[in-house]
């Protein structure tokens, strides 16, 4: 059941597919209250067990109780534990207790959502615009709240299979030579690989789709030479268009009045990577269809995929922020010594990057309507995306895309995934990135994932082996890293025998993993779940938030600390537990319901596979385009017989609701004893 209510008079943000009406009801759960300034908000008293669920790329934890978030995508290369904003802002959270309600704020602008900060009882809903909708969704439990939701705002972003292979990025391979090199290393040592990534720097003077050709002499032929390797190359596009008279986008975007103006009529200006930039209106159609076109320029030329980037939009400054800075500076009498001015002349020049004011001074022509950019802030990234998305359409109707975004608001999540923008080398940051996983997916965002290793600082190999070992589940794996930093390729960390092995299991789990994220899409479900959603009576699966159950077969119980050589799982039922030391080692325990420690080495992933369902498994492969899903082994824990589905199809084209895509395994009774039956050839059957 999903009421809507509305406030003001809100832009269509795109967010919801559904058409609701009105609810003439008076809200429910929700009080409505209007502050002396005539702002709304909303609060709710939660009971002392009550869970909140949602918020997607967030800070902190799977409950998001105890803290405050604001959601205004953000660029926050330093997410430590106090920031309240990421690059995403997904206004969806479920509050799970006595009563379950789903709480959906449809809002361009910044919106507060203080979850027991203030008061620790008391949910505090603050949008910053009086224009914004509210969807109130009551179900039978969060779960079930989160699927109507889902159903609310339409089909997850599809991504084509070889996405689910292994992918290598660093800030920058700079020319032809290094992502030769690179490739070489993988394949080398034995370590697969799909994709690698190019970052600003295969640009001309970070010009948007423009390749140096000095770096990249022969473009469409150096692309066309990775994939005969099996490799993919996903070039960065970035949001901001570099002012130089005669670059094409600049002219053009010029030319058709589609940048973001200020009041007085001219484009907004503001510097980013290339310099001085002006930004694209994508939040004007026109403006939209306009810039999506260009991604030809380089899907001609054989590239398949694409990161969009400084979405937020990030800038470094303004030429209005830095004039402001320039005369406090003039004005301050450097002999009197006074440390609080000193601060604030720092703080002046520190504050250049992403400032309010700036945010506050352009606009959109959102067809017609003029729309200050903080109003609709979070759209940003989104329309950037769905340029390209469209755009896609039409350049490639019949073939996928891989695309995915840093900036994201719901609605994007039609268009493209996320990565989760600049994380650290921290093990800190391993928890986040598995506690952010089930979150991202409730708003919509399945293919997703995080800067395996860490953006910035230096990567260990402990940490690098630990994060891929729960990289390996996530349908983005892609490791990347800042320039500057310690080179994190798996072949620069030491001995790659144990990268390769546990890559090797990835490739193995792809037939798996790829099912149970396209049945995900396909039916507004999750691909990543709390236990609580699978196991909504058990008490203490409740509250476990390192523990995520994969699709319908498997448990997983990453560990994230550093000198841990295993950890304490509970186990919400019996379960078998395989430790995997590659793609064909791996040891088996059948587990009881309850708490265990688990002891796992560097080099080991264990994995749970639930009581009555089974693991289907594929040779492993150095890429992608080497799968052979002809023969499976299966590894199932029943006494009883079973059924699995698995999706497969050719992972390119978009025939998805073709019944041949569904693929049979069971296990059955045949002769008085169990054994495996399939369309596919089984070659092993481990049955515990
Ligand atoms: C931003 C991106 C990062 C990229 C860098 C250079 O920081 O988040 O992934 O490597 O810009 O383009």
């Amino acid at each position: 059941m999903i009421k809507k209510y509305m406030y003001g008079s809100p832009v269509n943000t795109g967010a919801v597919i559904e058409n609701i009406e009105l609810s003439e009801d008076p809200m429910q759960y929700l009080n409505e209250i209007i502050d002396k300034d005539g702002n709304y908000l909303f609060t709710y008293l939660m009971n002392d067990d009550d869970i909140v669920y949602g918020l997607g790329e967030a800070n902190r934890g799977l409950n998001k109780r105890g803290y405050i978030y604001e959601n205004n995508c953000t660029d926050v290369p330093d997410q430590t534990e106090d920031k309240r904003s990421f690059y995403g802002a997904h206004n969806f959270i479920v509050l799970s207790g006595m009563i379950s309600v789903g709480i959906f704020v449809d809002c361009g602008a910044k919106v507060t959502f203080d979850i027991g900060y203030t008061a620790y009882n008391m949910l505090k809903i603050i949008p910053s615009s009086p224009d914004f909708t509210v969807y109130i969704i009551e179900g039978r439990s969060a779960y079930d709240i989160v699927k109507q939701f889902r159903g609310l705002i339409g089909r997850s972003y599809i991504a084509p299979r070889w996405a689910f292979g292994y992918q290598q990025s660093r800030w920058s391979y700079e020319n032809e030579d290094e992502v030769r090199q690179v490739v070489k290393n993988h394949r080398e040592n034995n370590i697969p690989l799909d994709a690698v990534y190019l970052d600003i720097d295969y640009m001309e003077g970070y010009k948007d789709f423009t390749v140096s050709e000095e770096r990249f002499p022969d473009f469409p032929q150096f692309v066309q030479e990775m994939r005969d390797e099996g490799i993919r190359l996903i070039p960065i596009i970035d949001a901001g268009v570099k002012i130089e008279n005669g670059y094409e986008l600049y002219e053009e975007g010029r030319q058709y009045q589609f940048f973001c103006k200020k009041t007085d009529g001219t484009d907004f200006v503001a510097s980013v990577w290339p310099g001085r930039t002006h930004f694209p209106d994508f939040l004007n159609s026109n403006a939209r269809m306009w810039f999506g076109s260009k991604y030809k320029k380089l899907t001609d030329a054989g590239i398949e995929g694409f990161w969009n980037d400084m979405n937020e939009p990030a800038m470094f400054n303004t030429p209005e922020g830095i004039n402001e800075a320039v005369e406090t500076q003039k004005s301050f009498d450097f002999s009197t010594n006074d440390s609080g001015k000193f601060f604030e002349l720092g703080g002046m020049v520190t504050g250049l990057a992403n400032r309010e004011k700036d945010y506050q001074s352009f606009f959109h022509n959102m067809d017609g309507k003029i729309v200050r950019h903080d109003q609709v802030h979070n759209l940003y990234g989104y329309n950037m995306t769905r340029a390209a998305s469209e755009a896609f359409d039409h350049i490639s109707p019949d073939k996928r895309m891989l695309l995915f975004s840093r900036a994201s608001y719901i609605g994007m999540h039609r268009y493209g995934g996320i990565w989760t923008g600049d994380n650290q080398s921290w093990w800190s940051h391993l928890l986040l990135n598995i506690k952010m996983m089930p979150s991202l997916n409730m708003c919509g965002f399945l293919y997703s994932g995080a800067d395996l290793g860490g953006f910035g600082c230096n990567c260990t190999r402990d940490l690098l082996l630990r994060w891929l070992a729960f990289g390996i589940f996530t349908p983005l794996m892609r490791n990347h890293s800042a320039k500057g930093t310690r080179r994190q390729e798996c072949y620069n960390l030491g001995e790659t025998e144990e990268f390769k092995n546990i890559l090797s299991i990835r490739y193995s789990l792809i037939p798996y993993l790829y099912s149970e994220y396209m049945k995900a899409c396909l039916n507004d479900d999750m691909f990543f779940k709390p236990l609580s959603f699978e196991y909504p009576a058990d008490d203490f699966a409740r509250n476990i938030e390192d523990q995520l159950m994969v699709g319908e077969s498997i448990m997983i119980a990453p560990v994230y600390e550093q000198n841990a050589r295993g950890r304490y799982v509970y186990l919400p039922e019996d379960m078998l537990l395989v430790i995997f030391k590659s793609s064909s080692q791996r040891r088996f325990q059948q587990l009881k319901k309850g708490l265990h420690y688990i002891p796992a080495a560097l080099d080991e992933v264990p994995l749970f596979i639930r009581k009555n369902k089974m693991l289907p498994l594929c040779r492993t492969s150095e890429c992608t385009d080497k799968m052979d899903t002809s023969m499976f082994e299966i590894i199932a824990y029943t006494s009883e017989n079973i059924e699995f589905e698995m999706y497969e199809d050719d992972g390119v084209s978009k025939n998805y609701d073709d019944p041949k895509n569904m693929v049979h395994f069971a296990i059955r009774e045949l002769d008085g004893q169990l054994g495996a039956v399939s369309d596919k050839t089984i070659v092993k059957l481990s049955l515990f």
